[in-house]
């Protein structure tokens, strides 16, 4: 790499190299003209006239070399960024190759006389061979200016500013990091007119952005326009005849950009930044729903912590440990009588497509039958679709087991395996129950043995933190008038990943921060108007929350996150040090404001409650990864116009964490006293239990209108009124034995609660409350436990 050059090019712009190029001359040539060659031994390029681009033979592997283009600076650690390759999937030797421009025009290159590749061009007028400013390398006539052939037309895997991308051309990823051949994922303008990605193996091909289940309209595409022409300009707008429109984040006069088809098959733009690349933007941002990302029969699993990673099912093995990429192989044989098969069931999983029969209302049993009775089945999806109203199961046979992954709540896949398999499975999931180590806060400190006195050492910590942790409530959302508005448009903004918002519109939104609506532990929530008249809870996150990706993996998270009883999340903001949240709003404020007041009846408690736990059940356990809570109390339950409960602020927990640096004792503990599990205080492992825990006593509060928070600490034992509040109930349900009777309600039931209430729904909740706020999390129920024994009473009314 001849890196001095690129200072003296202002000097060789004004020279001339008009011909074959001297074996022993130092330089380089800045064009290449008709019978003369650029030797690999010579580390001859050609640069372009103002130095950002050189061409050449480049070294891409232990003499090995391609016929490239690259960016003249190299990067921090020295090596270059290719932009574009002549042989990527034939690269030619360290000695006597080379590539001459023929007399007849045709540009060939050859390794030891051996023709590798070759333009297949030719020309009778005069002809030269340059590089570009724009890194496009041309095959000049010099009669018209016109250009016989150019590089911008047969891109690899990156496109530079101002380079078409058309109906003609395609980018494909490169195979690995190190191997730099035609690997498995393409860019290209699909039949539809939809610039579109794709994933190509020997086995299978599939599209996967945009995303396959949307249609082209939902997508934010459009099929209408057949001229297929897209193009990133030099300040970061993209522009594609779909309609596809994105500007990178730091759109502007830049450096020097690129877009490129990644290895891991999503597309991104490149901004260069102080020698090093930096993403301004990309396609998908949940890695795990790019197709084939794992092979086949493998599982693709994503955390922040720990980025993508790929997973072999039960009874399968990886193919090749070092490139997961091969996949896994089945470990027994799927001949054979179906008496030898059983299923396991895989909840939550998806693999993408390849369903050889579908049953649209299926039981279990059928579906299970048809996959048995079919010796190529290999697995069966079976999930609850209620899109047409009423509702039903359908079954799709797969026959073939690709793009798996862990996604959204009424995915189940049942696999197929030899009955021995299932036996060890069971056994082993019996050992393992929910493993909720994906948004585990894992404390590392050891506890303690909890010894004799362990209630008493549990009253002094409790005291010690409550003093501590500063009070935070904080009362979220006031009334409003409007309704929110558009249901398509919310439909849109959960199905292609919401909107990541301006500053600037944020400002204008919130008409700059003027209706302060509530402030707490997270942020200051304000209210605000987008420009299609939603009226939404804009919420700005205290700055220590910083990193970066760290806000944007949650974000991605929180983005694929919906339910009818979790607060809907419109989109985000990150600029600069602003991380902002953009909530609907919610007309009737916090259950904590409500649960003073009269407006609350029975049955509106008990919806609550069962809307909390469905909440709670989703995000615990339905969900793309299991998220905890770590933070559920009144003033994170908000009601709408009909008292409907929605819980918000969840999926923050880890941004918190990741907010406070300092290792000291009690930085690591999140919640709210009066609401806090005793596993914080304790420093036991922190489950989902903790939010079970948490739930256990809202409800309490709600039935008995009485606070587990204090509100004048007059004297030491207020500081118990959690404890208190706890063991005052279960005093009184022990006493009743069975049920409580109508006299011992009317003493504990709050006064607020307004006409009729139903005996025996009362009495199962409170008993459901009790057993959640048990001080061993072993004996509390699961949050879809408390949700199934609510259905029934619900249903027993
Ligand atoms: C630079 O490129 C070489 C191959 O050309 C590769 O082996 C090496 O790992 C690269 N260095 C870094 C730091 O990526
Ligand atoms: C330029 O000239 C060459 C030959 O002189 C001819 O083949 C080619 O079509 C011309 N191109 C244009 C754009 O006129
Ligand atoms: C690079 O990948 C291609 C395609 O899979 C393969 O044929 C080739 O052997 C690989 N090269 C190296 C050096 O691993
Ligand atoms: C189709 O797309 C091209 C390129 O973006 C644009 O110039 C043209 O105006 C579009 N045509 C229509 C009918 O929208
Ligand atoms: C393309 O997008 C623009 C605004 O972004 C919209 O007005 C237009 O209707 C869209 N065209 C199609 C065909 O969807
Ligand atoms: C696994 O993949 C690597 C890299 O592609 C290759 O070099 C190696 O030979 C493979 N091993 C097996 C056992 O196939
Ligand atoms: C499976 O095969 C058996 C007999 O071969 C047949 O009776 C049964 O209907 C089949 N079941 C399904 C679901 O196709």
């Amino acid at each position: 790499m001849h890196l001095p050059l690129v200072f003296f090019l202002p000097l060789i712009t004004l020279c001339h190299f008009p011909h074959v190029v001297a074996p022993s001359s130092p330089s380089s040539p800045r064009v290449l003209t008709q019978g003369s060659s650029l030797l690999v031994e010579k580390k001859h390029h050609l640069i372009s006239s103002n130095g950002l681009f050189t061409a050449g033979f480049y070294e891409i592997g232990q003499n090995a070399y391609c016929f490239a283009i690259w960016f003249s600076q190299p990067m921090l650690n020295g090596n270059h960024t290719l932009v574009w390759m002549a042989n990527r999937n034939e690269p030619v030797n360290g000695k006597r190759s080379r590539i001459s421009l023929s007399k007849r025009g045709n540009l060939i290159l050859r390794d030891v006389g051996q023709r590798i590749w070759a333009t297949n061009t030719q020309s009778n007028s005069p002809l030269q061979l340059q590089l570009l400013d724009s890194g496009n390398l041309v095959l000049t006539e010099f009669e018209n200016k016109s250009y016989l052939w150019q590089s911008f037309s047969f891109p690899t895997d990156t496109i530079l500013p101002n380079q078409p991308f058309t109906k003609d051309t395609v980018l494909i990823s490169s195979r690995s990091s190190t191997n730099l051949s035609s690997g498995f994922y393409k860019l290209y303008f699909d039949n539809d007119n939809v610039i579109s990605l794709l994933y190509s193996s020997n086995e299978v091909t599939s599209v996967y952005w945009p995303e396959p289940y949307l249609l082209t309209w939902e997508a934010g595409r459009s099929t209408y326009n057949n001229s297929r022409f897209a193009l990133l300009d030099s300040k970061g707008r993209f522009q594609s005849s779909d309609n596809l429109t994105f500007i990178t984040t730091d759109y502007g006069d830049a450096l020097q950009r690129r877009l490129t088809l990644d290895v891991d098959g999503n597309i991104r733009v490149y901004s260069l930044n102080k020698r090093s690349w930096r993403v301004s933007w990309q396609a998908i941002l949940t890695p795990c729903t790019i197709h084939g990302i794992c092979g086949p029969n493998s599982l693709c699993t994503y955390s922040f912590e720990s980025g993508r990673s790929c997973t072999c099912p039960q009874g399968y093995k990886s193919k090749n440990h070092s490139d997961l990429s091969f996949g896994c192989e089945s470990t027994f044989d799927l001949s054979g009588h179906h008496k030898k098969f059983e299923f396991i069931k895989l909840p939550h999983v998806e693999f993408y497509g390849f369903d050889s029969i579908y049953i649209p209302s299926s039981s279990l049993k059928e579906c299970k039958n048809a996959c048995l009775n079919d010796s190529n089945c290999k697995a069966f999806q079976y999930n609850f679709d209620k899109d047409k109203g009423t509702g039903s199961f359908r079954c799709y046979i797969k026959t073939l087991l690709f793009n798996g992954y862990y996604r959204g709540t009424h995915h189940v896949t049942y696999l197929k395996l030899p009955k021995n398999d299932v036996l060890s499975y069971n056994q082993h999931v019996a050992n393992n129950v929910l493993d909720c180590s994906s948004s585990m806060i894992q404390l590392k400190r050891t506890y303690e043995k909890k010894s004799a006195n362990g209630s008493l050492k549990f009253m002094l910590w409790f005291s010690i933190i409550l003093g501590v942790i500063e009070v935070t409530s904080f009362v979220f959302f006031y009334y409003i008038t409007k309704q929110p508005s558009g249901t398509t448009q919310t439909y849109l903004a959960i199905a292609t990943g919401f909107k990541r918002f301006t500053y600037a519109e944020i400002v204008k939104a919130s008409n700059k921060f003027r209706e302060e609506i509530g402030r707490g532990g997270g942020g200051i929530v304000y209210k605000g108007i987008l420009p299609d008249n939603r009226v939404v809870a804009i919420k700005q996150l205290h700055e220590a929350i910083q990193g970066e990706a760290e806000f944007l993996a949650e974000m991605s998270t929180i983005g694929w996150i919906n339910h009818k009883n979790l607060i809907e999340t419109y989109g985000y903001c990150i600029e600069g040090k602003h991380r902002i949240l953009v909530y609907e709003y919610m007309e009737n404020g916090s259950l904590a404001k409500n649960i003073g007041g009269n407006q609350l009846d029975w049955q509106n408690i008990f919806e609550i409650a069962f809307g909390v736990a469905k909440g709670l059940a989703y995000l615990h356990e339905e969900c793309l990864e299991w998220v905890l809570h770590c933070d559920v109390k009144p003033q994170n339950i908000l009601l709408d116009a009909s008292y409907n409960p929605k819980v918000a602020d969840f999926g923050l927990s880890k941004l918190f964490q990741q907010g406070v640096k300092e290792n000291s004792l009690f930085s690591r503990i999140r919640g709210t006293r009066g609401y806090m599990a005793p596993e914080w205080v304790f420093n036991l492992p922190i489950t989902s239990k903790v939010d079970v825990y948490s739930y256990g006593m809202v409800v309490l509060e709600m039935i008995t209108g009485r606070s587990p928070t204090y509100d004048q600490p007059s004297d030491d034992n207020e500081m118990l009124e959690q404890k208190r509040l706890v063991s005052w109930l279960n005093e009184k349900v022990h006493r009743a034995s069975e049920c409580l009777t109508e006299t011992q309600i009317t003493e504990l039931l709050n006064p607020m609660i307004t006409g009729e209430y139903e005996i025996g729904q009362l009495n199962n909740l409170l008993k459901v409350a009790l057993e959640c706020v048990e001080d061993d999390k072993d004996a509390r129920p699961t949050m879809s436990e408390v949700v199934k024994r609510l259905l029934h009473l619900e249903m027993e009314v």
